[in-house]
Formats: C-alpha cells, sequence, structure tokens
C-alpha cells in the first residue's frame, strides 16, 4: 500500500469497494449550481436574510472505510485534480464557523487506503470548508458499480452530526444504477456539477453546502 499521499486539505486553508478506473465516469463542465442545500454557490460571508431556512443536508451511508484517526491536515496531492469548497451553515442558514468536516474518499481507480485520501478540517470564521484532492473513480461491487462519490462527516457543538456522501452531475451510476441499494445516490442535494478550471492548473471544481440539523 503506498505511502505517498495524495489530497490536500486546508481550512478556508478525504463501501465495499475496490479497484479499476472506470472510463465513463462523467466530467461535467457546467458552472456550479446556485442555491439550495447541497449545491451552492454562496458568498463566504453572506449574512442570513431573516426568516431563511436551511433544511439538513440529506443522510447517507457511512460505509466500512470510516476511520477514526484521520490527521488533522493533509497534503495528499498538491496539484489535485479536484477541489472542492462550501460553507456549513445552520437551520437559519448562519454558517458554522469550528464545524469539523472529516472527508474520506477512493482513489482514481477506486481503491480504499487507511493512510490517504482522508482527513479532517474544521471550518473557518465564515463557515468555509476547502479541500484539494484527486477525483475518485468508480469502483466495482458483486452486483454493479458505485457512483464516484466523496464520504463525510460533519460536525458542530449544539447541531446533530451528518453522514453522507457527495456525488458528481452525470455520473451513469447515481441511482437508480447505484450497485449499492442502501445509497442514496438519488440525493438532489448531494449531486454536484463541477467547473473545468485551467489556472492554476487545470483541474475541476465544485461547491457543496453542508446544513446541520440543530441537536
Ligand atoms: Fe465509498
Amino acid at each position: 500500500m503506498h505511502r505517498r499521499r495524495f489530497m490536500v486539505i486546508t481550512a478556508a486553508g478525504l463501501l465495499v469497494g475496490c479497484n479499476r478506473v472506470q472510463p465513463a465516469q462523467a466530467r461535467d463542465a457546467a458552472p456550479p449550481q446556485r442555491g439550495g442545500p447541497g449545491s451552492p454557490v454562496v458568498p463566504k460571508s453572506a449574512a442570513p436574510l431573516d426568516g431563511q431556512l436551511c433544511g439538513p443536508t440529506s443522510p447517507d451511508l457511512r460505509g466500512p472505510y470510516w476511520t477514526p484517526d484521520a490527521p488533522n491536515a493533509l497534503h495528499l496531492s498538491p496539484k489535485g485534480d479536484l477541489r472542492i469548497e462550501g460553507l456549513v451553515k445552520g437551520p437559519d442558514c448562519r454558517p458554522i464557523p469550528g464545524a469539523m468536516v472529516h472527508v474520506w474518499q477512493a482513489d482514481p481507480r477506486g481503491r480504499y487506503a487507511d493512510d490517504r485520501l482522508r482527513g479532517r478540517l474544521a471550518t473557518d470564521k465564515d463557515g468555509a470548508y476547502r479541500f484539494e484532492t484527486v477525483r475518485p473513480g468508480n469502483y466495482r461491487e458483486p452486483n454493479g458499480w458505485r457512483p464516484a462519490h466523496i464520504h463525510f462527516e460533519v460536525t458542530a457543538p449544539g447541531f446533530k452530526p451528518l453522514v453522507s456522501q457527495l456525488y458528481f452531475a452525470g455520473d451513469p451510476y447515481l441511482s437508480p444504477n447505484d450497485s449499492c441499494s442502501v445509497c442514496r445516490s438519488d440525493g438532489a442535494d448531494r449531486i454536484i456539477k463541477l467547473a473545468e478550471v485551467i489556472a492554476p492548473y487545470r483541474r475541476q471544481e465544485g461547491t457543496f453546502e453542508i446544513h446541520l440539523a440543530k441537536a
């Protein structure tokens, strides 16, 4: 198992599965979506509107590859081909500073490892998080393929913990083609579009807003 690390995580500054890159993996070039839980591009310091409500992000399966000891800061891929960023908000749409975002994912060949592509970071004073990684690959299970995804667990004092998965628009294995029948890859609030960028180097970028419910 490689010890080389692949993912960069910064706090405003990573089911059964295995192998093989899926060539049909989607590479949407559409601009990021705006508005709605899970499909955000929201100004980081935007003040919440009076009466605005942010319904909780839908949960999904934790899966077998979660580990409790992920590093606090990772540099797994200084020039990874994927950057994800967003805000963590409460039910009143106010950003939550200091929320812990724990992420873990497969590599581009759909393989999990204990020592890479996983980590945790805290949201900054604006409730924002950002991490750079490599795009996860699809992986085969006995009954088919899983859509590419990133697992995450988000916690914050006073809020209910959220365990879920982030997916990418256009993946041919999203539900109902997901091999994991108990996963929820039909959660529209967790399927994001990625934008192609060239500078500072070629990669895809996406935003994912996470909403927590009050404890
Ligand atoms: Fe997974």
